[in-house]
């Protein structure tokens, strides 16, 4: 029998909560209105779940399989769950995915979805933070739009993960692995069409694209600044709250997140998959 689901918005922008439902027993009803929901909200926080990483696994299995996860350590019997941990007593305050970005956008098949389960949050601080990239397309001027059409970005790992890169120096309790060389770089479409809402997105992050195809970083910076700016507006975004057993799945297709770091002194472990995504468009195929 399918379950009494409930879906309300989180603001006008993206996101919802989902009451009534629990996500280790979903039938085919279920997984239709969840999907239907997610098209619509692009982020979904359910709440109130109970899950073992063999239950967040098997939910990523129901979903398309577990994408490819480089440089973070997983749990040593489920290597695709990632452990997302911050001790109450480490010297930085900086948390993991405290940047606006969209997941893993240097590889060539990047994540459709993201699914992160709260299993210890503070007691206030540690929310996550949500922005609409169709509405961050939709809201750019004719010109703007006509500009970035057939424009291409290059993506990669290297200010995260490359040789020189000190994000894993502020994550004591995560097992991060830097590429000793500096990594291979991406291309993808600046505009991306969804494969399935046929919807564009403004398809740019500040961590992974490091300029536009046939021009220098220095000639791509002013852009990427004014668009990753621009993408962040606050009439964009959206922020969820984190209570200990809620699931938040994002669409990494058509949204970046920012994880906040104002919790220090208090323990925060969450448990993360990706889901495997296809090759990027440019327009529907
Ligand atoms: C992430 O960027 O994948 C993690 C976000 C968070 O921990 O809030």
């Amino acid at each position: 029998m399918s379950q009494n689901l409930k879906v309300t918005p989180i603001t006008g922008a993206l996101g919802a909560e989902v009451t009534g439902i629990d996500l280790r027993r979903l039938t085919p009803k279920d997984e239709a209105l969840i999907q239907s929901a997610f098209l619509e909200h692009l982020v979904l926080c359910f709440r109130d779940q109970s899950l073992t990483p063999a239950d967040l696994l098997a939910l990523t299995e129901r979903l398309g399989g577990a994408g490819e996860t480089p440089y973070l350590t997983g749990m040593s019997d489920y290597p695709d769950v990632v452990p997302i941990i911050k001790e109450a007593q480490e010297r930085s305050p900086v948390t993991f995915g405290a940047g606006w970005h969209t997941d893993f956008t240097f590889q060539a098949l990047p994540p459709s979805r993201t699914l992160l389960y709260a299993v210890e949050v503070p007691p206030a601080g540690g929310d996550t933070l949500y922005c609409n990239l169709y509405r961050a397309y939709d809201s750019l001027s004719p010109g703007m739009k006509e500009m970035l059409e057939d424009m291409t970005a290059i993506h990669s790992s290297v200010r995260s993960y490359g040789p020189k890169a000190t994000l894993k120096d502020h994550l004591e309790n995560m097992r991060i692995v830097n590429e000793t060389n500096e990594p291979p770089t991406m291309e993808h479409p600046v505009i991306r069409t969804h494969p399935e809402s046929g919807k564009k997105a403004l398809w740019v992050n500040p961590v992974y694209t490091i300029r536009f195809k046939n021009m220098t970083e220095a000639e791509s910076a002013p852009i990427l600044k004014y668009l990753n700016e621009f993408a962040v507006t606050p009439s964009f975004t959206c922020r969820v709250k984190w209570e200990k057993g809620s699931l938040t799945m994002w669409d990494n297709r058509c949204t970046q997140h920012c994880a906040t770091s104002d919790y220090q002194g208090h323990r925060r472990e969450m448990w993360r998959t990706t889901v495997a995504g296809e090759r990027p468009l440019r327009s529907a195929a």
